[in-house]
């Protein structure tokens, strides 16, 4: 079936997924199945989903704190508590953001949710094609790219399969932001998994609407090739906080991230 909007509800999408995950009301059944599903082969996703989540919003305060006024976030997902903007804002009343994603069912939510915000807006665009992104009108008119630009690409790249080339992406993006820019990034790992979840996942996923490409750490640590990682480096998004990790203690299932600066 297909909504006035043009949203299919027959199909599960990543995005209201997630936003199910993180215990928001912008889902279908078919979609609550299909995570409900996920949850009885890996229960530690609901977990890793709202520390992953937590990562984004700390890592949106620092980028505002160190003086960034513009947001990229590309695979934005669903509008929920705590959006970029809005934390951008808490911080800097006048941070623009842009917020990019490839699910058709995510735009009608976000355009009600920036309607009138002349600082703020949504298109719908593909994370693989950065100059689409970056040459948008709508990017246009909004960014400043002489002045530094915090790119998001959180819990978006593991569903850029390597024949996509990830890297070559966040590169083509960094490429044209200024120095000073930031890159916020968090991606799921193979990285100390627990053998029988990993054994389950590797029975589900290919199964999924858009499989999910795990990576072991030092593939994720390539995206933030030539930056600086900022402190505390790339962690587990448990641990994230500006300055310092927080303990945690060790988990089935995890994500890593980081924060890095352009040069
Ligand atoms: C797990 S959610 C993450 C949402 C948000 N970035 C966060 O971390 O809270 C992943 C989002 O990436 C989007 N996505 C997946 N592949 C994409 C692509 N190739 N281009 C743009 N968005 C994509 C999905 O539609 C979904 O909304």
């Amino acid at each position: 079936m297909t909504t006035t909007d043009g949203t299919d509800t027959t199909r599960p999408s990543p995005a209201r997924m997630y936003d199910y995950f993180l215990g928001g009301g912008n889902n279908f059944d078919i979609d609550r199945q299909t995570a409900e599903r996920v949850m009885a082969v890996s229960a530690e996703t609901v977990a890793v989903a709202r520390s992953n989540r937590r990562f984004l919003i700390e890592a949106v305060r620092y980028a505002a704190g160190r003086g960034i006024r513009q947001f990229l976030d590309i695979g934005s997902g669903l509008p929920t508590a705590q959006n970029v903007h809005e934390v951008a804002r808490a911080v800097a009343p006048e941070a623009r953001t842009l917020y990019a994603d490839n699910d058709p069912s995510v735009l009608p939510h976000a355009r009600a949710l920036i309607a009138g915000d002349e600082l703020t807006r949504y298109i719908e665009a593909d994370a693989r094609d950065p100059e689409g992104i970056l040459t948008h009108p709508e990017t246009v008119r909004l960014m400043d790219f002489s002045r530094p630009v915090a790119l998001l690409m959180v819990a978006v790249l593991h569903f850029v399969r390597d024949a996509d080339d990830p890297r070559g992406i966040v590169a083509g993006f960094m490429s044209e932001l200024p120095s000073g820019s930031v890159l916020i990034l968090s991606h799921v790992t193979v990285d100390g998994i627990d053998p029988a979840l990993w054994e389950r996942i590797q029975v589900t996923n290919p199964s999924m609407a858009v499989p999910l490409n795990f990576r072991t750490g030092e593939e994720i640590g390539g995206f933030f090739d030539g930056l600086d990682l900022v402190d505390p480096g790339m962690v587990d998004c448990r641990a994230w906080a500006p300055g310092g990790a927080i303990a945690h203690s060790a988990d089935a299932l995890r994500t890593w991230c980081g924060v890095a600066v352009k040069r």
